[in-house]
């Protein structure tokens, strides 16, 4: 069998089908009139609400401005830590109370957590408000399930056992005008000791080349100026059939379609080939910042972790990073308290954040997530001894994130504006290309630009300027 063959996209005349669906809800007497989606976890999650938000208007219904005043709230959850899915399901619980006083209030909850195994029967039997219920890998069903829960009043818990689609084709209600996401690439191979996402996400399934550029073009065609290319491991895009594009390929193709602007997360540091180094350096297009997520300084944790590199070889893909794109920023994701990591194992990754100078750093205590490895392994870590190392490298990182910020005064920047600034509403606020968030004067009409910025301040999470006149 051709390996391309092996995942297609859902054929176009199941997605119109749905599409058909979806008139018929809009035509209903009797139906929800207004959505509420809360989203949590990545921004895969988010693109994933944006879809629902597409498919949910198409039907018929129009965003509220709040869940108390929707009548159907969905949930689009993520598993990834404990804490994740416990805020996910106390939100539920607390629709529980609105729906007795407001019976027709339709509960719905979707995304990783309910693609977790057994979850479906847990939601059957111990969560019976829940009207609709469905996995990532069925999101293009919800005029089906929907339409069921409503017309024929019945509950609908549906979760495909696996995950080996690709849809395209579903209406995009996108959150912002001037910056967008693109799928490029679905599931994840990996099997990282500690991760859930490879059970809940599926295997890596990526979109054809084609679909993606015609997506980005489109884009361009709008105005947008930036977009963040998605995939839980980008650098092995391409890997799973035979189109023949790798990532750096891809790249370069998104290049020439004029989009000003290009990100993408997230990479894995043993798949960041020479040839994506390269393509750094020489796309203009691509912004000058990097997510590679190390997790551990220790190469026995590394290994545990079954992350498949050393640190000696992350080191090397950092060093080669920046001779190539000597003003890139690098961010990461680190864990502290993998099970049986000593206080010595965890200097390593105190150490290598010194040796390495992070822009940032996400920083997590590992959550032990049932049916990984690792939830399994002896050694589970005291919490107060986990709090503890997390508080250090975060204070640590503060300061390295500090000094970066102080270094960059009296540099020039360009920023896409993107509305703003939080504490200041005279203040508008946006992202450098070092992914790094900047704060200037300047007038409501600069939102959706790319500004060049003078340098002036730092303080601890922005970066304070002065646009620059007539560049
Ligand atoms: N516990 C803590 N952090 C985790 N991550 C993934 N799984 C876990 C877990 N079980 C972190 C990793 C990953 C990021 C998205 O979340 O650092 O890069
Ligand atoms: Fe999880 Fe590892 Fe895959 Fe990232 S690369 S999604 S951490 S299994």
């Amino acid at each position: 069998m051709n390996k391309r063959d092996m995942i297609l996209p859902i054929p176009p005349a199941e997605i119109d089908a749905q599409m058909a669906y979806a008139d018929q809800f809009a035509a209903l007497a009797e139906r929800p009139q207004t959505y509420f989606i809360v989203t949590y976890g990545c921004q895969m999650n988010a693109h994933d609400s944006e879809k629902l938000a597409g498919t949910l208007e198409r039907m018929g219904l129009t965003a509220a401005p709040c869940k108390e005043e929707a009548d159907f709230v969905l949930h689009n959850t993520c598993c990834i830590r404990d804490n994740a899915e416990r805020k996910a399901l106390g939100n539920v619980t607390w629709l529980k109370e609105i729906k007795k006083q407001r019976p027709h209030l339709l509960i719905g909850i979707c995304g990783c957590m309910v693609q977790e195994p057994g979850m479906a029967e847990t939601l059957l039997r111990r969560y019976p408000f829940v009207d609709v219920a469905f996995g990532t890998g069925n999101i293009h069903r919800l005029p089906e399930f929907l339409l069921k829960a409503v017309e024929k009043r019945q509950r609908v818990i549906a979760v495909p056992e696996e995950q080996s689609t690709l849809i395209e084709g579903l209406p995009i209600k996108r959150e912002s005008s001037f910056q967008n996401y693109v799928t490029i690439m679905y599931g994840c191979n990996n099997f990282c000791s500690y991760c859930i996402v490879p059970y809940v996400r599926g295997r890596e399934r990526s979109r054809n080349p084609k679909d993606i550029l015609k997506e980005i073009e489109n884009l361009q065609k709008q105005g947008v100026q930036e977009i963040m290319l998605l995939g839980q491991n980008v650098n092995s895009y391409g890997n799973d059939n035979s189109f023949g594009v790798t990532f750096p390929q891809l790249l370069h193709e998104i290049g020439k379609t004029g989009i000003p602007r290009v990100r993408f997360m997230t990479s894995h540091p043993k798949d960041l080939s020479d040839e994506l180094i390269e393509e750094m350096a020489v796309n203009p297009a691509l912004c000058h910042h990097f997510h590679l997520p190390v997790q551990s300084g220790n190469n026995r944790i590394l290994d545990m972790m079954n992350r498949r590199y050393t640190r000696e070889i992350y080191l090397d893909r950092v060093r080669k990073l920046r001779a190539a794109v000597p003003d890139i920023g690098i961010s990461t994701d680190l864990i502290v308290a993998f099970p049986g990591e000593t206080e010595t194992e965890f200097e390593d990754t105190l150490a290598l954040s010194n040796e390495v100078r992070w822009d940032s750093a996400f920083t997590f205590i590992y959550s032990p997530r049932v049916g990984t490895k690792a939830a399994t392994l002896p050694g589970q870590i005291d919490p107060d001894v986990a709090s503890r190392r997390i508080e250090k490298l975060i204070h640590q990182q503060d300061q390295i994130t500090q000094e970066i910020f102080q270094s960059l005064i009296g540099t020039k920047v360009n920023v896409l504006v993107s509305g703003h600034a939080r504490r200041d509403e005279t203040e508008l606020t946006g992202k450098s290309e070092r992914n790094i968030s900047v704060n200037f004067r300047g007038t409501q009409d600069l939102i959706g630009h790319i500004v060049p910025v003078q340098i002036t301040a730092a303080s601890k999470t922005t970066l304070r300027g002065e646009i620059i006149k007539g560049e």
